[in-house]
Parts: structure tokens; C-alpha cells; sequence
């Protein structure tokens, strides 16, 4: 990502916006992996996420003027907007800046106007993050220019108001959150209730996590989640008549037997059913990580993986296929991260065998659905930061 730091950036946003005294100033958003707790942190439940080295890079310079003038490199598209601002169909990953201004000037805080350049290489679609991570290099680069006192904390809070109220997808804070206060080396355990967290450092010894890509996005991703959102919601609602103290669905921890008395439809019963085991999982897996009982956290995956698949229905055919060859090939965990409908698989395994998972798995998959797979090694990285240029 370091060759993002690039002069041709640098020309190429003073041919776009012009040369002025002003400085331009450069900063950078990680994509982020979930270990585990997928699906629950709109739920009240716990995740442990990590940052990673893919990332979103942003030129901010003020312009002295009420407009904010834009350039996506990836788009190659340039688009000029001013107050009011409104969602724009034809520059959809505009939306995502609009939103966090509007967000942060709720907080009180008045953003002018800016040139502003982006770039980045998290792939699109791929459950990496990579409209979270736009979010919150926004936010954080808006923060630090214009000196508004906002915590790494609320610039997670800023990022996840602006998807889901501008941008209309009803996404948790777990994203955003990684991607804003993510350190080298560490996952976060996450109370998505509380927000609470704490680092966690694990040595995987002769193990590794890697991921793979599926390079399959379904269009009717952003509708799906927001409808598996509102299911859990109901699902809490009808158990509240019957349990009232239950304020989360993540804390529910009826017998089959009372959950029989709540009267959930069945796409309500197995969402709840996904949502209360990830919680028992995710006890497993910190345990497990912490002792170094790789094969408890690897079991766990697959039995999220198939939770997320058959109860939660977030999975699709490509996915399931990629975990079910791994687990036939004898790896060590895996299972879809993400919201799903597509993307990256996130696999555990001993090291030395990488190469002949690779070699097999592609190949396969190439035959089945006439589609590349691409695996990415990775390194845990920090949250968001400016680069010094
Ligand atoms: C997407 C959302 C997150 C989270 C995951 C599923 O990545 O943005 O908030 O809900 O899906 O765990």
C-alpha cells in the first residue's frame, strides 16, 4: 500500500484541484478481519476483530470555499457538491463522505470545504470492509485538519451513522470501530453493547490465519442484511412479551422448549438460534486462543460457518463450497467473514500448509464455477493514522 504514497497522487490532485499554499494532507484506513462473533454486533453481542494491511488512503486540503470537491482514483470520477447534502446515485462512493459530514456537523462542528482526493486497494465486496474503512479515513482526516475535538470512539460512531442513515445500510459498529482504533499485532474484543474493548495479542506458533477470496458479490447484499436485521429485531420483540427482561438478543438463553412459547416464524427461530450459539463459539475461540488450542478455535469457525450458512442464511453456494473443500483437505478452521452473500473466507491453518491448499482449492474451484480465487496473506495492522508526507 506504501506505493500509494505516491507522487503520481500527489500530481494528480494538484492537476485536478490546482496548486496552493495550503498543505495536502495524507491519511490512511485498514481493511479489518472478525476472528469471530459474526452477525451479533447489531445484537448487542461480542467480536473480535483485527485491522489488516490492505487500505484506503485519502489527500484532504481546505479550500477556503463552501465546496467539497472530490476524485475517487478507483472511478476515475470527479464530483463538486455543497450544503444540502444529498445521497447522489451517480457517484455512489461519494454518499459515503457526504454522509460523515453531515454526521460530524450534527455533532456541532462545522466542516468547510475541501479538495480531497481518494485511493485504495481493500478489494470492493470482498467483507474486507472497505465502505467502513472510506468512512472512517473521512472522518478521522476531517477531524485532525479542521482540529475538531472528536475521540477515535466517535469517529467509529460518525462512520456507522453515516452508512446507516445516508447511506441506508443498517451495519453494527464492529467495522467502523476496528478500523478506527486497531493497533499492529492486536485483535479487539469488542462489547458491542457497551462499547467496551480490550487488546488481545495471541501467538498462533507454527499457525496462521490467511483468507480467501471468493470474488463473488451479490447485488442483493445491502437488502439482505438490512432484512436479517430486522428479523433478529422481531425475534427480540416476541421474546420480550413472553422474557421482558431481555433487552438483546445476543443475551438469550431460553430452552428450545420456552423459545417454542415465544411463537417465532422459523426464519426468526434459526436467526436466534445462530445468534445465541456464536455467543457460546466466541467463549470457545478467546479461550482457545489464549491457551493455544488451535484445533477448539479451527472447530469453531467451521461450526460458525455452517450456523451463518444454514441458520442465519448469509452464505452462497461459492462460499460453502470454499469451506467445505477446506475442511474435506483437512484444515485447521475456517468459515465466510463478513455480512456475507459472497466475499472472503477467513481460514486457520498450520503454516506449511498454505502451498498445497492453494494449488488444489483454486483449481477446483476454477472447474466448479469457472471463477479465480485469490488468497491474501496478511499482516495485523494499525487503525486508521495520517501518513506524513
Ligand atoms: C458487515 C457489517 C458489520 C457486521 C458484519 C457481520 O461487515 O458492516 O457491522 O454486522 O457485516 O458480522
Amino acid at each position: 500500500m506504501d506505493s500509494l504514497i505516491s507522487k503520481e497522487n500527489l500530481n494528480r490532485f494538484e492537476s485536478i484541484f490546482g496548486k496552493t499554499t495550503q498543505p495536502i494532507r495524507l491519511f490512511q484506513a485498514p481493511a479489518r478481519i472478525n476472528i469471530i462473533g459474526e452477525h451479533v454486533d447489531y445484537l448487542g453481542g461480542t467480536v473480535l476483530p483485527a485491522a489488516i494491511n490492505f487500505a484506503v488512503q485519502v489527500y484532504l486540503r481546505p479550500n477556503n470555499t463552501s465546496n467539497y470537491k472530490l476524485h475517487s482514483v478507483t472511478y476515475n470520477q470527479t464530483v463538486e457538491f455543497q450544503k444540502p447534502l444529498l445521497p447522489n446515485p451517480k457517484a455512489a462512493w461519494a454518499d459515503y463522505i457526504a454522509g460523515v459530514i453531515v454526521e460530524i456537523e450534527k455533532k456541532g462542528h462545522l466542516v468547510p470545504g475541501f479538495d480531497f482526493l481518494v485511493d485504495g486497494n481493500i478489494p470492493q465486496g470482498s467483507g474486507l470492509s472497505s465502505s467502513a474503512a472510506l468512512e472512517v479515513v473521512t472522518a478521522f482526516a476531517i477531524k485532525e485538519t479542521f482540529s475538531f475535538p472528536i475521540s477515535r470512539e466517535e469517529v467509529a460512531v460518525i462512520g456507522q451513522k453515516a452508512e446507516n442513515l445516508f447511506v441506508g445500510t443498517k451495519c453494527g459498529i464492529m467495522d467502523q470501530f476496528i478500523i478506527s482504533v486497531g493497533k499492529a499485532n492486536d485483535c479487539i474484543s469488542l462489547n458491542t453493547d457497551t462499547l467496551n474493548y480490550s487488546y488481545h495479542h495471541f501467538d498462533l506458533g507454527n499457525y496462521e490465519f490467511y483468507l480467501i477470496n471468493s470474488n463473488v458479490k451479490h447485488s442483493l447484499k445491502d437488502s439482505a442484511y438490512n432484512k436479517r436485521r430486522s428479523e433478529c429485531e422481531s425475534a427480540l420483540l416476541k421474546i420480550q412479551t413472553k422474557y421482558p427482561n431481555f433487552t438483546q438478543l445476543y443475551e438469550v438463553n431460553l430452552s428450545e422448549e420456552e423459545l417454542n412459547h415465544c411463537h417465532l416464524t422459523s426464519e426468526e427461530s434459526k436467526r436466534t438460534k445462530h445468534v445465541t450459539s456464536e455467543r457460546e463459539r466466541t467463549k470457545i475461540v478467546i479461550t482457545g486462543l489464549e491457551s493455544g488450542n488451535f484445533i477448539e478455535v479451527g472447530s469453531a469457525l467451521f461450526h460458525t460457518h455452517w450456523s451463518l450458512s444454514k441458520d442465519f442464511e448469509v452464505s452462497c453456494p461459492e462460499t460453502d463450497f470454499i469451506v467445505d473443500s477446506l475442511q474435506n483437505l483437512g484444515v485447521t478452521g475456517a468459515r465466510m467473514i463478513g455480512g456475507g452473500f459472497g466475499g472472503c473466507v477467513l481460514v486457520l491453518d498450520k503454516k506449511d500448509h498454505f502451498s498445497k491448499i492453494e494449488e488444489v482449492l483454486k483449481k477446483s474451484y476454477q472447474q466448479k464455477f469457472n471463477l479465480a480465487l485469490d488468497f491474501y496473506k496478511f499482516q495485523i495492522s494499525d487503525g486508521v493514522k495520517e501518513i506524513y508526507i
